[in-house]
């Protein structure tokens, strides 16, 4: 597990330096999901590809959904590419927990018209570079509950 401490993010998403280009990690997510149904996400090293070389290398990727580890994958400068693609889950659990979280802010959305839930959950990506230290970046990705009309995106009715 990495600590959060010293963990670098881009200052600005819209106008990223040289060196953020090269190491904030880029998540590719389906924007919505389906609960239980697996679903890739690929995280790449940075905008511009990272150099792959012994003295200087991507050392890890980590994703984490919802704060939970998805997985890590362990580079070296050998691969060639900074990338590593791993498979989450979102679960019913997730968007409960929401719900009862945050009924009182409107954070949490039920249709309207299907009565489908969904939450948006944080899916967070970390890497390290043996030279420039730990970097992350994050998204958030809709979870839609499979419990009733699944997936079927519509007019949002009043929050709870
Ligand atoms: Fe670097």
């Amino acid at each position: 597990m990495s600590s959060d401490i010293n963990i670098q993010r881009a200052k600005d998403h819209d106008n990223l330096t040289e060196t953020e280009k090269k190491h904030v990690p880029v998540i590719e997510a389906p924007s919505e999901v389906i609960a239980g149904e697996p679903f890739d996400v690929k995280v790449t090293v940075g905008d511009i590809p990272h150099v792959m070389e012994d003295d200087h290398y991507i050392q890890w990727i980590e994703l984490y959904l919802n704060g939970d580890l998805v997985g890590r994958k362990e580079l070296q400068a050998s691969e060639g590419k900074a990338e590593a693609t791993f498979t989450a889950v979102g679960t019913e659990e997730m968007i409960s927990a929401r719900e009862i979280r945050n009924c009182t802010i409107h954070g949490f959305g039920v249709c309207g018209i299907c009565g489908t839930r969904s939450a948006i959950v944080n899916l967070r990506a970390v890497e390290s570079c043996n030279v420039h230290g730990l970097w992350e970046d994050s998204k958030g990705i809709e979870i839609i509950s499979s419990t009733t009309k699944a997936g079927k995106k519509c007019t949002w009715g009043p929050q709870l």
